[in-house]
């Protein structure tokens, strides 16, 4: 897996020069989905699937980034970078280049070399894992520090802006801010944020349905545009509802009727979600593993049949794994239409649990699916 020795000895061949390394970890999300963007609450993990990024100057003035995991090169004078995307890996680390320059930062030359094992399209933030990587790989050679909360929001404008992904700031958050053996609470209206530990008796087993997801793609866009209508509505009646995390159930009981059916299911969903966000920090905090793995069913059912995110084979993942002994709760986590689900499960019935659902999961849909028993990891950081 993660080898950053590997890393280094591979980037000093290729460019004579030793590199410093980094680490951007992915993430996985316990609870709060599609939250983010309303300002509210969000509730993930980071994870050991990460993007190491290797750096060091160069004298020609140029800017060279070599993806391992593609073997391919991409090279440009500093001043000659692309100014819009495209829709290729390179798009990630451009878009960080092109946000710093804007915000008045003199880029060095440089070259890097990128690797990760984030799964691509699994609802783990592969994204934002390269984005996180490149920022703190290009501030770090430049002597320069940035912290964590501001660099989450200049790798999301990477994304917004450049990459042209409208997404929240939850995965570049925790990529840059994570905190080993810790889930963390974030409030998306202030980036403030909690941390509650993971108690060390479990493990969180991921389990990838196989099927892909883009939130490029059409479906993020058309939820975030109900999400925001349904918003608009309400805040006819009550001005200060500038997000949906202003707005509560009653709001929804009392003026739900103006709102298109489909917003008003999504509406629900969201405002439900950030109950549920906040009382299942509590219930981690208060080592309450009995009321969490409730909070993550209830938000699984409320994914799925109110905002209408999930699949087919994500809802038969997490039916699978209901009775199988050790769950506490398992939920599809992430964007939604694909990807993986979370379950957090007693550590030493962890590797059990994750044949069985593998097996019943091949069983019943006939895909094989890829099953990690991950843990809890550090945010974005130099390896020395
Ligand atoms: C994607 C986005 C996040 C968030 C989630 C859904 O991961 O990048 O900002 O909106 O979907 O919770």
């Amino acid at each position: 897996m993660n080898d950053p020795a590997a890393l280094r000895i591979a980037h000093q061949a290729r460019y004579g020069v030793e590199p410093h390394v980094y680490v951007a970890p992915g993430r996985v999300n316990l609870i709060g989905e599609h939250t983010d963007y309303a300002e509210g609450f969000v509730m993930p993990a980071a994870i050991d699937f990460a993007t190491l990024a290797a750096i060091s100057p160069r004298t020609d003035g140029r800017i060279v980034i070599f993806a391992q995991n593609f073997d391919e090169e991409r090279s440009w004078p500093i001043d000659e970078l692309p100014s819009e995307r495209s829709k290729h890996w390179s798009d990630y680390p451009l878009g960080i280049l092109s946000i710093l320059a804007g915000e008045g930062y003199q880029l060095p030359a440089f070259s890097l070399t990128l690797w990760g094992d984030v799964p691509l399209g699994s609802g783990l933030s592969s994204s934002a894992a390269v984005e996180v990587a490149t920022i703190t790989a290009v501030t770090g050679l430049m002597g320069v520090t940035i912290p964590g909360p501001q660099i989450a929001r200049l790798s999301q404008r990477a994304e917004n802006e450049f990459v042209g992904a409208n997404c929240g700031i939850m995965d570049q958050f925790i990529s840059a801010n994570g905190a080993a053996d810790h889930a963390l609470l974030l409030d998306c209206r202030d980036l403030s944020f909690r941390l509650a530990p993971i108690p060390d008796s479990m493990a969180l087993v991921i389990a990838n349905t196989m099927v892909k997801h883009a939130i490029t793609g059409g479906e993020y866009a058309t939820r975030r545009a109900e999400v925001e209508e349904a918003c608009r509505i309400l805040a006819t009646h009550r001005p200060e509802i500038k997000f949906l995390r202003d707005a509560t159930v009653e709001d929804l009981a009392q003026w739900g009727h103006e709102i298109p059916p489909d917003a008003f299911k999504r509406a629900r969903h969201v405002i439900t979600e950030n109950n549920r966000t906040v009382a299942a920090a509590d219930a981690l905090l208060a080592n309450d593993m009995a009321t969490l793995g409730r909070l993550m069913h209830q938000a699984h059912v409320s994914y799925s049949q109110d905002f209408e995110a999930s699949c087919e084979e994500a809802d038969t993942m997490v039916e699978l794994a209901q009775d199988l002994p050790g769950l506490i709760g398992a939920r599809l986590t992430g964007g939604g239409f694909g990807g993986c689900t979370v379950n957090v499960v007693e550590k030493d019935k962890a590797p059990a649990f994750a044949r069985a659902l593998a097996d019943r999961y091949q069983k019943a849909t006939g895909i094989a699916p890829q099953i990690h028993i991950c843990h809890a990891s550090a945010g974005a950081h130099r390896i020395s």
